[in-house]
C-alpha cells in the first residue's frame, strides 16, 4: 500500500470526465489501486475520494464515513449514476483537493446510486445525510466537477481570494513533498 499525492485545484486531470471503468480490465490492479486510495483518504482524515484526484482517468471513487457506535460505512463506486433525487440541503463542504477551504453547498438531501462495487457487481445505494453530500461530492468529480463549480456566482467571487492564497500554499507543500522523490 502506499500513499498517493493528491492533486489540487488548478490541475486539468481535476476538470475533465473520467473514463468509464471496464472492470475486466482493471480487476487485476483493483484490489492495489482501492487499497492506495483508502489509505490516502485515511492519512488526510477525508470522506471521499475520487480516482481523479490520484491523477487516474477513472471513473471510481471511495467513501468512508465515520459513525458514532458504528464501525466506518465504506464504500466503492464504479460507474455511479444517480438516479432519483429530493429534497435539499445546504451544508458546509470541504475536498482534498482544496486543503483548508470551505464553503456551503447547496445538494440534494436524499440520492438513489446505481454504481458497481470492487467486485464488479451492480449496487444501488439509498442514501441521505453525510453519506448523500459524499456521493454527490465524489460523482461531481467523475464529471470533472470540483465543489466550488457549485457555488453561485457571488459566493465564488467572493472566495477567489482565499483561493489564490491557498494555492500559493499548496504549490509549496507539493514541492516539499517532491523533493526526496528527485534524490
Ligand atoms: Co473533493
Amino acid at each position: 500500500m502506499a500513499i498517493r499525492r493528491i492533486c489540487k485545484y488548478g490541475e486539468k486531470i481535476l476538470e475533465k470526465k473520467t473514463r468509464k471503468v471496464n472492470f475486466d480490465e482493471l480487476k487485476k490492479e483493483l484490489p492495489a489501486l482501492l487499497a492506495d486510495m483508502f489509505e490516502t483518504m485515511d492519512a488526510v482524515g477525508g470522506a471521499g475520494l475520487a480516482a481523479n484526484q490520484v491523477g487516474l482517468d477513472l471513473n471510481l471513487a471511495v467513501i468512508k464515513i465515520l459513525r458514532e457506535d458504528e464501525p466506518a460505512l465504506s464504500i466503492v463506486i464504479m460507474n455511479p449514476e444517480i438516479v432519483e433525487r429530493s429534497g435539499s440541503m445546504y451544508e458546509e463542504e470541504g475536498c482534498l483537493s482544496f486543503p483548508g477551504l470551505f464553503a456551503k453547498v447547496r445538494r440534494s438531501a436524499k440520492v438513489k446510486v446505481r454504481a458497481l462495487n470492487e467486485k464488479g457487481m451492480p449496487i444501488e445505494i439509498n442514501a441521505e445525510g453525510l453519506f448523500a453530500k459524499a456521493l454527490q461530492h465524489e460523482i461531481d468529480h467523475l464529471d470533472g466537477i470540483v465543489f466550488i463549480d457549485r457555488l453561485p456566482l457571488m459566493s465564488r467571487l467572493k472566495i477567489k481570494p482565499a483561493l489564490m492564497k491557498f494555492k500559493a500554499q499548496w504549490k509549496k507543500i507539493d514541492e516539499r513533498k517532491m523533493k526526496p522523490d528527485k534524490l
